[in-house]
């Protein structure tokens, strides 16, 4: 029988431990296993290569990305560099031109210097991703909603086109999560995750995985074991107790997220909101049909340029002046000088009167008194 996402997010890779009847998933802090003969062992040998409480969470995100398999690694980057490694000099990558800044960082820097070839494309526009699709073109790297600028991108149209041409779509699904979209179902071939955001929900673990086929999960574990960026037990474990109230978590981010978006909006001191839920936005209706809600992320412009921006980002006390999201606080962040500062003065630079907000799931009035009082001081 097959279990609606809540239930599947506390069960999935979950049973109680057998031998004590241990409720939660223990924390298997061990380096070695015993082994029962040479040649023979219990299913584990390593903890490089293989722990229980790795597996449980890996099972756990597979079932919720409904894929064959996952395969969780020490940060989401770590988990972008095992599937940049799947390539050989020569391939190349098609990649959404507003991409988190720290993978356009790791192929733009550190794979291109292996022989790995990237295109920045809009990828909302279709014509200009089949214009930038090669002979040798890979992988189609998207992220939706994107950071920070929130563009949504229609995944099962990507899907398609890198199917044409004999590429595989990678969807990171860090800022929409599997409780507000599942990429595979669209056609997506692997769903990249920073685990550290709304998985773990609460600031306090970074982790990646890479949510796909049985084939692929093994190349990337053989990989992984080669190169060793393994998430540590008590990583896994937190990331796993984070997963089990995703959906709750979820529901009120992307009510509170809506509920500011709106108030934003009419804000006098705002010049412009990107929020996938409001009725305005371009990526709206696409948004409507392949998420679940808009999500808990807004970015907004405020008048008054970067001094402004500061100011703003400055002034907020219930939201923390802090990089990353997706906790169960709410974050302010200057995407141009803190998450996006790799890629000024490149055509992925951000604007600098931008702010983006990682709307957490304290009482919404509070936050939007938060905000109104920063916004106040700069008038
Ligand atoms: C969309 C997105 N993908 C990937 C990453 C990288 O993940 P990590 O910081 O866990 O390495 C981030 C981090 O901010 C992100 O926002």
């Amino acid at each position: 029988m097959s279990h609606g996402f809540d239930t599947r997010a506390i069960h999935v890779g979950q049973e109680p431990e057998p031998t004590t009847g241990a409720v939660v998933v223990p924390i298997y802090q061990t380096s070695t296993f015993a082994q029962p003969a040479v040649g023979e062992h219990l299913g584990y040998e390593y903890a490089r290569t293989g722990n229980p409480t790795r597996t449980a969470l890996q099972e756990c995100l597979a079932s919720l990305e409904g894929t064959e398999q996952a395969v969780c690694f020490a940060s989401g980057l770590a988990a972008e560099d095992a599937i940049f490694r799947t390539l050989s000099p020569g391939d190349h990558v098609v990649m959404a031109d507003d991409v988190y800044g720290g993978t356009w960082r790791q192929i733009a820097q550190v794979h291109t210097r292996w022989g790995i070839e990237v295109t920045a494309v809009d990828l909302a526009d279709l014509d200009a991703v089949r214009a930038a699709m090669g002979p040798r073109t890979k992988l189609l790297w998207a992220e939706t909603p994107s950071n920070p600028l929130l563009k949504v991108l229609d995944l099962a149209a990507l899907a398609g086109i890198a199917h044409e041409h004999g590429a595989r779509l990678v969807a990171d699904n860090t800022f929409a999560t599997p409780y507000l979209q599942q990429p595979t179902a669209l056609g997506a071939d692997l769903v990249v995750h920073s685990t550290t955001k709304y998985l773990g929900g609460h600031s306090d673990v970074v982790g990646g995985a890479v949510c796909t086929d049985a084939r692929t999960a093994e190349d990337l574990a053989f990989l992984q074991n080669a190169v060793g960026a393994v998430p540590g037990p008590f990583d896994a474990w937190l990331t796993l107790r984070g997963v089990k109230t995703l959906g709750v978590r979820m529901d009120r981010h992307c009510d509170n997220a809506a509920r500011i978006a709106r108030w934003l909006s009419d804000h006098p001191r705002v010049t412009a909101v990107q929020y996938p839920g409001l009725p305005d936005h371009p990526g709206h209706t696409l948004a409507a049909t392949q998420m679940r809600a808009f999500g808990g992320m807004v970015s907004f412009q405020v008048d008054g340029g970067v001094t402004a921006a500061k100011q703003v980002a400055e002034g907020t006390e219930l939201f923390f002046l802090a990089e990353s999201l997706g906790g169960v606080e709410s974050l302010i962040e200057h995407p141009g000088i803190m998450t996006h500062a790799s890629v000024a003065g490149t055509a992925l630079e951000v604007p600098d009167d931008l702010l983006r907000l990682s709307v957490g799931i304290e009482a919404v009035d509070d936050l939007i008194g938060d905000l109104d009082a920063a916004l106040a001081a700069t008038a």
